[in-house]
């Protein structure tokens, strides 16, 4: 990763530790900013940390982490070619859904990360990272059934074209193992994407 964007990083990690903005910061051990060496230029949103993130301060570590280790290795990926991050940076109690009231005091946090790091794709994990693309990039909202797997552009940020891929979260797939098979395949086309073939 370019140093200035490396730097960029940690100072909105900095800002994410010190973190008052809404009721999250009382009960989390550890925020978790986001990681990744971003060589591919692709950024992976997901939802929020889970309790094995908020023990290590750090991005899809638990069950659903290794089911997108998985993933990213079916396709020649690793953690280094990628950044992933989520919506919201602290640990909702008991893994709840985060408040609108959550996502709107984090949202800054993630826009100042897509703008240091200019990613070429956004992957969106799930149905709150896809509702947040939609509304922060411009981009016409469809269930995420009807979207997965489709490739929209987003050109509403400063720097350029955005492709943006929402798929179902891993977590997801653990539970309803219909949900596997259609993660795979979206993966393929990530795969195709990144590379510039046709999907
Ligand atoms: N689920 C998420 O959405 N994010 C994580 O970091 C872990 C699990």
């Amino acid at each position: 990763m370019d140093p200035q964007a490396d730097e960029g990083l940690r100072a909105v990690a900095e800002k994410i530790k010190e973190c008052r903005r809404c009721p999250l910061c009382e009960a989390r051990n550890n925020p978790v900013p986001g990681e990744g060496g971003f060589r591919k230029g692709i950024m992976f949103i997901g939802e929020a940390p889970g309790k094995n993130e908020d023990e290590k301060g750090r991005p899809f570590v638990g069950k659903a982490g290794e089911l997108l280790n998985e993933l990213l290795d079916s396709i020649g990926l690793t953690r280094d070619d990628v950044f992933i991050t989520n919506v919201v940076k602290c640990r909702p109690p008991n893994n709840r859904d985060p408040a609108p009231e959550e996502v709107n005091a984090c949202s800054p946090f993630l826009e100042k990360q897509i703008l240091i790091l200019k990613p070429k794709i956004i992957v969106a994990l799930g149905r709150h990272a896809w509702k947040w693309v939609c509304e922060h990039m411009g981009i016409p909202y469809e269930s995420l059934s009807k979207a997965r797997g489709k490739i929209y552009r987003s050109n509403t940020l400063l720097y350029g074209t955005i492709d943006v891929m929402p798929t179902y979260h891993p977590a997801a797939a653990i539970y309803r193992k219909e949900i596997l098979p259609l993660l795979k395949e979206d993966f393929r086309k990530l795969g195709k994407l990144f590379r510039g073939t046709d999907c």
